[in-house]
C-alpha cells in the first residue's frame, strides 16, 4: 500500500474535498477518544500471514459505521494502530483481517478467543455511498482488498440499490488471496468478479498478471470506482478507467498513512492540506493523484 507522508505536497486544496467526518462517519456513543473492551469471538485464517477477526462489541452499545471506515485497535501493554473495518454494516458484525506487520498486529494475532482488544471509532469518512454511481466498479491489490469486501457486501445486502457491479482483485499468490469461499456468493448476487495473481502455480487455473489487466474484461458503463491498493496499481487501474470515460471525481481511492490519534490531532497522516484519518482514508482519484 501506499505509504508517503506528504506534508507540503502540491495537491488539491480543502475546498476541493467531498469529505468532512462528522457528515460522513458513523459514530460509536464513547465517540473516537474513549477504547470500547471487545471480545474476540472468532479467529480465521485468511492467509498465512493475515487472520479475520470477529469482535463483540459490550451490550448496548451504538456502534455504526460505513463501508471504508477504519478503527484504532489497541493491544493492552503494546499500543495502538488503524485497522479497517472489513465487515459490513448490513450484517451486524464487527470484522476486522489482520495482515502481521510488526509488533501491534503481531499483538493482535497473538490473541485468543476470549481475549479483548481495545477499539476507537469509527474512524474516517468512509465510502460516499449517498454520492456513488449505481454502477461500481471495485479494484483491490493485497491486503488493500480488506476495506473493499465491507463494501461488496454491503452491495450484495442492498443489491437493487446498485447497478452494474464488478471486483477486480490481485494478490501476490493464490495462498494470499483473501476471502475465497465469498467469491461464489458476490457472483451469484450478480457481482462480475475477477480475480489475478503475480505468481501462478501448477493449482491455479485463474489469471496471472496485475489487476489493471482485468479491468479491460468487464462491460461497464461510466460509473463510480472504490481502489484500494498499491499507488501504481491504483493509478494504473484509474488510468484505464479515465479513458472508458470515468470522470476523475468518480474515482475513489483509499489511503494509507502512518497514523497515530486517528482524530485529526497528530498530524502524522497528513497528506498535504488533509488529515488522512479524518478527511479520508477515502479520497477522489483528483484529490490525491499528485501523491500517489
Ligand atoms: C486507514 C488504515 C487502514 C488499515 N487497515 C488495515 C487492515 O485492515 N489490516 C491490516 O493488517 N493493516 C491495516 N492497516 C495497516 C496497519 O495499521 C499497520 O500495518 C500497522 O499500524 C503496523 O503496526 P505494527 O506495530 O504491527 O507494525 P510496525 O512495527 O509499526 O510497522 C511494521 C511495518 O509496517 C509499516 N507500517 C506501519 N504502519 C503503516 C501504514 N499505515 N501503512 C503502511 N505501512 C505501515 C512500518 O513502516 C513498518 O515497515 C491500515 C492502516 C491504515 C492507515
Ligand atoms: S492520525 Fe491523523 S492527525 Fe493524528
Amino acid at each position: 500500500m501506499s505509504d508517503h507522508d506528504s506534508n507540503g505536497s502540491n495537491i488539491s486544496k480543502r475546498n476541493n474535498s467531498y469529505s468532512g467526518c462528522s457528515k460522513y462517519s458513523g459514530q460509536s456513543s464513547q465517540g473516537s477518544y474513549l477504547p470500547l473492551q471487545a471480545e474476540i469471538v472468532d479467529i480465521d485464517v485468511e492467509s498465512p500471514n493475515t487472520y479475520l477477526i470477529s469482535l463483540a462489541l459490550p451490550s448496548g452499545v451504538d456502534f455504526s459505521y460505513k463501508p471504508g471506515q477504519f478503527v484504532m485497535v489497541s493491544v493492552f501493554g503494546l499500543g495502538e494502530c488503524p485497522i479497517s473495518i472489513t465487515s459490513t454494516p448490513t450484517r451486524g458484525s464487527l470484522q476486522l483481517c489482520i495482515r502481521l506487520a510488526g509488533r501491534i498486529t503481531n499483538g493482535i494475532t497473538d490473541s485468543r478467543i476470549g481475549d479483548v482488544l481495545g477499539i476507537r471509532g469509527p474512524c474516517g469518512n468512509g465510502f460516499p455511498l449517498d454520492r456513488m454511481k449505481k454502477d461500481i466498479l471495485i479494484a483491490g491489490g493485497g491486503s488493500g482488498f480488506a476495506t473493499l469486501r465491507s463494501l461488496i457486501n454491503y452491495i450484495v445486502d442492498r443489491r437493487d440499490s446498485f447497478g452494474k457491479v464488478a471486483v477486480a482483485y490481485g494478490a501476490r499468490t493464490r495462498q494470499d488471496l483473501y476471502f475465497m469461499q465469498e467469491y461464489k456468493g458476490w457472483q451469484q448476487a450478480g457481482i462480475d468478479v475477477s480475480v489475478t495473481v503475480d505468481i501462478g502455480d501448477e493449482g491455479w487455473k485463474g489469471n496471472v498478471g496485475m489487476v489493471p489487466a482485468l479491468i479491460d474484461k468487464f462491460n461497464l458503463p461510466a460509473g463510480s470506482a472504490a481502489i484500494c491498493g498499491p499507488s501504481v496499481m491504483i493509478n494504473a487501474v484509474a488510468s484505464k478507467l479515465m479513458a472508458r470515460d470515468f470522470d476523475h471525481s468518480d474515482i475513489y481511492v483509499s489511503m494509507e498513512r502512518h497514523m497515530k490519534c486517528g482524530v485529526g490531532k497528530c498530524e502524522h497522516c497528513c497528506i498535504g492540506p488533509y488529515h488522512a484519518c479524518q478527511d479520508g482514508p477515502v479520497f477522489t482519484y483528483d484529490m490525491v493523484k499528485e501523491v500517489l
